[in-house]
């Protein structure tokens, strides 16, 4: 293995409580039914995407394609208002430390992150240049399960999809990954994911599962 490729919210930093608060913010304003559960299936996927499934519960008129995107933009600002809360102290120790020595120990490292906030992300919590290369929403036209956002960050790195490690906390993520022709590790809600690879309950388990 020479690369690992990360997942960004729900791996590096936890991020859904904001997505949550800003997606409720907008369904609460137009009396849509949205709640914990329903959020938890926006996790890995697009903003666009994300909407859809919101609107699944919304039974006024069909929405104009200018009135989705005006949505959209509505909830970003939310969403972004509430990341430029975060700081360093929102990644752990553990995190820390474990993206250091995969570093220490040559492995080339990357984003692999539907969200086109990632940069702001990383740069809110200090991260920008713990990472080799940043594959993210504003790269890819297709979001995960397709294969894209790792296929890109591996080509970004320039390692072969068989060298690559994919690390996941959504199921579409790991479909993503082993779509891509990589090695996915489950995390967090994927962790009991069986088209995982690997099953892990703590980030610092990936120093032990390095090839
Ligand atoms: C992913 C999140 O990382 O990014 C999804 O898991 C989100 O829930 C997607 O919809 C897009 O994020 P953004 O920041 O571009 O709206
Ligand atoms: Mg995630």
């Amino acid at each position: 293995m020479k690369a690992f490729i990360f997942d960004l919210d729900g791996v590096i930093v936890f991020t859904d409580k904001f997505h949550y608060q800003a997606w409720k913010k907008m369904a609460d304003a137009m009396g849509i039914y949205f709640d914990e559960v329903i959020n938890n299936r926006l996790r890995g996927v697009s903003r666009a995407e994300s909407l859809e499934i919101i609107l699944e519960r919304y039974d006024g008129e069909p929405l104009s394609d200018e009135k989705k995107a005006e949505l959209m933009e509505e909830k970003n600002n939310t969403y972004r208002k509430l990341l430029a809360t975060m700081t360093p102290a929102d990644v752990t120790d553990e995190v820390r430390d474990t993206l250091k020595k995969l570093h220490e120990q040559r492995y080339k490292l990357a984003i692999g992150s539907s969200s086109r906030n990632a940069k702001f992300i990383l740069e809110k919590v200090g991260l920008l240049d713990a990472f080799d290369a940043i594959s993210d929403g504003n790269n890819i036209t297709h979001s995960k399960p397709d294969p894209e956002v790792f296929t890109k960050a591996g080509e970004f790195l320039g390692v072969k999809p068989k060298e690559c490690v994919v690390v996941e906390d959504a199921y579409a993520g790991i479909d993503a990954a082993k779509a891509a022709g990589m090695t996915a590790v489950g995390i967090g809600d994927a962790a009991g994911y069986a088209k995982a690879d690997y099953q892990i309950e703590s980030f610092r388990e990936l120093l032990a599962i390095q090839g």
